[in-house]
């Protein structure tokens, strides 16, 4: 696999050779497995430069701005695919063919529904829980339903688990959401498609009648479809992390949930809405950048930048035009929130500090103000983002086990105390 080879040379100890693989595109990685043999660790808290796995599933040139599928671009995706396809094609190496995107649709649609049983785990929780805690624990529920299952070498149980995690976490969402307004859970139905169902089950009076918007419907399936992968991020990482144990697959889903919750994640389309709410005025914007400048204020403009893109986030474009789309469909495009979520980026976007760092709005900047627009509350919007990512955490986790791999373990630099004798406490 190695084409070329690094050498390093520590002091005046005899160089180390490192060998070089390439990517089939993008950098190629050095393998510093030699290094530990040498007595040696790699460096790099927050893995901002280590690959820690081979994946086929999505790459990005952050420089560029570029995400792309199985080598398909994303724009390309949201405007002539759907959720499911692209799901399908994260699962399989491949676009499918007519028939097998019917059977796709078909057993999504067959597996929507939730045991009886889990409609149980709600009951533990208070109206007011938060909607990511709920998600946690009913995902991680669910591999309490399906363990007698588990059979990670088999592809078929592989398959299966990834068409029910698919077709179930917009159930569980809408049953979140509506577990917290004290509503009856509304059960999916097969002759709707993925977002419809979605909005269905959220919002259709329980025993009552609700007629889907086809442009609300149509955006929510793009917010799905631009979230649904984004290589080894935080919460794939940590879905790959905990299934490289050999865990249940729902379990590792729900570490990925936890991880995504946070602002620096998931949870910033959340923190976008919050912070569009404490600037209160386009008059304080300027206020609020002087802050997110100093670095002695922990503010930050929350929306903007990302850890891969130096660059416009290719998925925050397609959301921007959705967002209009959305909210010229509700009547709302003079929503002051919106004009000062782009007066905003405007000032953001010439500022030489925001300019200097490559700081560009993120996929979260727009997502938050389409949710807002539709009336989903700021509280649900990572519970979306987790039913966007499912496929995408999923795809990996089976990319992972489908092939030899190895317990993540990472090592440290350790800065603690050497050796020392215990004391005994009447000598302290
Ligand atoms: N506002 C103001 N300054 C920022 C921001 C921001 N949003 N993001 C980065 N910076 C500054 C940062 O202070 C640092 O400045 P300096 O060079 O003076 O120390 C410089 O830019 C580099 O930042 P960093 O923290 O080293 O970058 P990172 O790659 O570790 O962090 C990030 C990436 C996404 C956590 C960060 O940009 C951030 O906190 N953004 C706001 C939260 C957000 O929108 N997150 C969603 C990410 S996209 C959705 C997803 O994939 O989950």
């Amino acid at each position: 696999m190695a084409e070329r080879s690094a050498s390093l040379t520590i002091n005046a100890e005899a160089p180390i050779e490192l060998p070089v693989y390439p990517a089939s595109v993008g950098p190629a990685v050095l393998d510093v497995g030699a290094l530990t043999r040498q007595g040696y660790f790699t460096y790099d808290p927050g893995f901002v430069s280590t690959a820690s796995c081979d994946s086929a599933i999505t790459y990005i040139d952050g420089d560029e701005g570029i995400l792309l599928h199985r080598g398909y671009p994303i724009e390309q995706l949201a405007e002539q695919s759907g959720h499911l396809e692209l799901c399908y094609l994260l699962l399989h190496d491949r676009l499918p063919r007519p028939a097998e995107l019917r059977d796709f649709v078909d057993s999504i649609k067959r597996h929507a529904a939730v045991d009886e049983q889990a409609l149980n785990f709600y009951t533990g929780f208070r109206r007011d829980a938060h909607p990511m805690s709920i998600m946690c624990a009913v995902t991680a529920g669910l591999a309490a339903l399906y363990h007698d299952a588990f059979d990670a070498d088999d592809e078929g149980y592989r398959v299966d688990t990834a068409h029910r995690l698919i077709a179930k976490m917009p159930t569980l969402a809408a049953m979140t959401y509506r577990h917290s307004r004290g509503e009856p859970f509304v059960p999916p139905r097969e002759d709707l498609d993925y977002a419809e169902n979605f909005l269905h089950m959220m919002f259709a009076p329980a025993g009552g009648d609700y007629e889907v918007n086809p442009v609300l419907a149509r955006a929510f399936d793009r917010i799905f479809l631009l979230h649904a992968d984004h290589e080894q991020n935080a919460s794939t990482s940590t879905v790959r992390m905990a299934g490289s144990t050999g865990a249940n697959p729902f379990a590792c889903i729900a570490a990925g949930i936890a991880a995504l919750w946070g602002p620096a994640h998931g949870g910033a389309n959340e923190a976008v809405l919050n912070m569009l709410a404490e600037i209160g005025s386009p008059d304080n914007i300027p206020k609020y950048i002087k802050r997110a400048k100093d670095r002695d204020d922990p503010f930050r403009v929350m929306g903007f930048g990302h850890r891969v893109y130096k660059n416009y986030d290719p998925r925050a474009k397609v959301m921007q035009d959705t967002c209009r789309e959305v909210l010229a469909e509700l009547g709302v495009d003079h929503d002051p929130t919106l004009q000062m979520a782009q007066e905003l980026e405007r000032i953001a976007l010439e500022d030489e500090f925001f300019v200097e760092r490559r700081l560009y709005p993120n996929v979260d900047f727009y997502s938050g103000i389409i949710l807002k627009a539709i009336g989903i509350p700021v509280e649900m919007f990572t519970v979306i983002f987790v039913t966007g990512r499912t496929p995408g955490w999923i795809a990996h986790w089976k990319e992972m086990v489908s092939a030899p791999y190895k317990i993540g373990r990472p090592r440290q630099l350790y800065t603690g105390e050497d050796r020392r004798d215990y004391v005994p406490i009447d000598r302290r």
